[in-house]
């Protein structure tokens, strides 16, 4: 969703800020736009579209000033264009601001406004937030940090802001409720962005804003207070990003790139918590956890879209391994009832970007309700791993493509970790299973890299259904989430109309769309529920559906049946998603490729979904 960056310090704030609001086109938007401080003058530059229309439409212009903020913007009030784009000036243009998040009560402050003379020029939030500002400033004559405090103590909503004034040079304020903001910190320079991503190439130096904190550049010095001006000292930490990780490194899209880095973000994630050869597992965000986990009487899990479906399998697998009942909620649905906690249960929010508003919302919940929450996210230091008890982050590395891949088989892989601790510690599974399972997980990475041998044949396929309309994905078991997630991945970035079932539940009412142009995706690996599988294939094949079956490699049954088949090799049941969602994610990937689609940045999505 919406992108910050704003700089302050000597180098060129425009080239700076512009490579910045690039780096944050993955999150999503539809406009983009800046503000300099030239002279004594705010200017604000804005477009709709991407920002290299932004780029092309300032070509050429003289722009050295060494203080702006930049955004990108993703629609929530106002339709996509120029005028709504931000920054947004003040009544007297002496301020402008940038924004990420909602304010609620927008229309009253609004409506309040015009009755005093202020005109306003879009129909967004945001420009009532810096008129709001400006109004408070010239009501009380109190300094633009004391105004910025006190209009924030009147909206309700989430926001990360940037605000500039014209009459204070060198100075920003920032402030966040609910939408994450970075600070980088550099020698006499100072970077606000909504992820690291535009600061890694300049320091790793940085400090994470709290809810309700105000940061204030001025004079070269950062301080931060709250809103009832108590200060605290800025814990400065220090980025394990690297800049190549956020770059396309010859890959014509981040998310093939990310693809093919699974082996390494699989093993990365398993990295200094397990080996093999010891019998060794250790989570360090576990520690002090695993007995309340292994005593759960229930674990509740939540998130949304990829994520909730690595909470499934995790069901799965702490019901197989550590006989534990576990019900798995879409945060968005959870946040909304009044759930039932009990003092025993355990919850576990699942987020790649650690920003999702609903799994936040749904942790804050649970919190009230007395929970223990568990926090299984990708982004260090994000809002979610701070909202939670403990934790284990996925360390896949930066995922920049909108559609989610080696994050998910991330997020599986820890969960799995936690799943085989919590069964060791509960004793629910012997030795013999304990150390199998440790072996196998251990050669995910090495049979991952076998799956991409068959890189071409799937691109092969994705050839001849190219076109398709729709496509169904069945899997039972494990593989049921596996279904779910290639339909999942295959409509976010081809937009070809997609669904995932349980293979038994076709019979249920969707065995009616088979026919000759049906193209049926079965998850059909060797596992307990093979035969199963095997008869539902028949039953799509006697309807003349099309069938592309992934299977273990060596099967003999299915490759006679079916249509096309793509190999994976052989793995513990338990551990088969791992392997079997990566030809989804190729089948889907080529397609859209096809299909000439927008494969980093689908229409209408955004990387993390920071509004409700
Ligand atoms: O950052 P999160 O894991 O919390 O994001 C959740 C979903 O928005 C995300 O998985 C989304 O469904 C992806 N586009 C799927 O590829």
């Amino acid at each position: 969703m919406c992108g910050i960056v704003a700089y302050v310090g000597y180098r060129e704030a425009f080239p700076l800020i512009l490579k910045g609001l690039k780096r944050l086109e993955y999150r999503g938007y539809d406009s983009s736009g800046v503000a300099l401080l030239e002279g004594d003058k705010l200017n604000i530059y804005k477009k709709k579209g991407k920002v290299s229309d932004l780029e092309s439409e300032l070509a050429g212009k003289h722009l050295t000033a060494t203080i702006g903020i930049g955004h990108t913007r993703w629609a929530t009030h106002g339709e996509p264009n120029d005028v709504n784009a931000h920054p947004h000036y003040s009544n007297n243009r002496r301020l402008s601001i940038i924004h990420n998040g909602i304010i609620e009560n927008y229309a009253s402050i609004k409506q309040n406004l015009v009755k005093k003379g202020h005109v306003f020029l879009s129909d967004t939030d945001t420009e009532v937030l810096v008129h709001f500002i400006e109004d408070i400033q010239n009501e009380t004559g109190d300094t633009l940090e004391s105004a910025v405090k006190l209009a924030l103590k009147e909206v309700f909503g989430a926001y990360a802001i940037v605000v500039m004034s014209a009459d204070h040079p060198g100075q920003l304020i920032a402030a966040r409720k609910g939408s994450p903001l970075v600070i980088g910190v550099g020698g006499d320079e100072f970077f606000f962005a909504s992820d690291a991503t535009p600061i890694v190439e300049y320091t790793k130096d940085v400090v994470y804003l709290d809810d309700y904190e105000v940061a204030v550049v001025k004079d070269g010095k950062l301080n931060i207070q709250n809103l009832d001006n108590t200060e605290t000292i800025p814990y400065i930490q220090k980025l394990e990003m690297e800049l190549e990780t956020i770059e396309k490194g010859g890959y014509d899209h981040f998310m093939i790139k990310e693809i093919f880095e699974q082996p390494r973000s699989i093993a990365d994630s398993m990295r200094g918590r397990l080996n093999a050869a010891d019998a060794h597992l250790q989570l360090g965000g576990l520690n002090g956890y695993l007995d309340k986990l292994a005593a759960a009487e229930r674990i509740v899990i939540v998130g949304c879209g990829t994520s909730w479906h690595a909470g499934l399998v995790a069901e799965y697998l702490f019901e197989e391994l550590a006989r534990i009942n576990v019900e798995v909620e879409y945060a968005s649905e959870f946040r909304y009832r009044n759930p039932v906690i009990r003092k025993n249960d355990i919850v576990i929010a699942i987020s790649q970007s650690g920003e999702t508003a609903d799994t936040l919302a749904a942790i804050e919940l649970a919190k009230s309700k007395g929970a223990t929450i568990f926090g299984v996210c990708n982004v260090v230091g994000s809002s979610i791993a701070r909202a939670t008890h403990a934790g284990a982050y996925t360390h896949a590395g930066p995922e920049i493509g909108v559609a989610s891949t080696k994050a998910f088989t991330a997020q599986v892989t820890v969960l799995t970790l936690i799943a085989i601790a919590t069964a060791k510690r509960k004793g629910t599974i012997n030795e013999e299973m304990y150390r199998q399972l440790l072996a196998e997980l251990e050669n995910v990475p090495q049979k991952v890299n076998e799956v991409f041998e068959n890189a071409s044949r799937i691109k092969e396929i994705a050839f001849i259904f190219t076109y398709a309309r729709n496509f169904i994905y069945l899997g039972r078991g494990l593989n049921f989430p596996v279904a779910l997630e290639g339909a999942l991945k295959l409509k976010e970035i081809s937009y070809i109309h997609a669904e995932g079932y349980p293979a038994a539940e076709m019979k249920h009412g969707p065995i009616a769309l088979i026919d000759e142009d049906m193209p049926v995706v079965f998850l059909a690996t060797k596992d307990s529920s093979y035969e199963k599988i095997v008869s539902n294939i028949q039953e799509v094949k006697a309807r003349k559906g099309r069938v592309i079956a992934i299977v273990t490699e060596g099967d003999t049954l299915i490759p006679g049946m079916v249509d096309f088949v793509i190999e994976v090799p052989k793995v513990h049941e338990i551990l088969t998603p791992l392997l079997s969602v990566i030809p989804l994610q190729l089948l889907s990937y080529y397609i859209a490729v096809m299909r000439g689609r927008n494969v980093d940045q689908p229409r209408n999505l955004a990387k993390s979904v920071t509004v409700e």
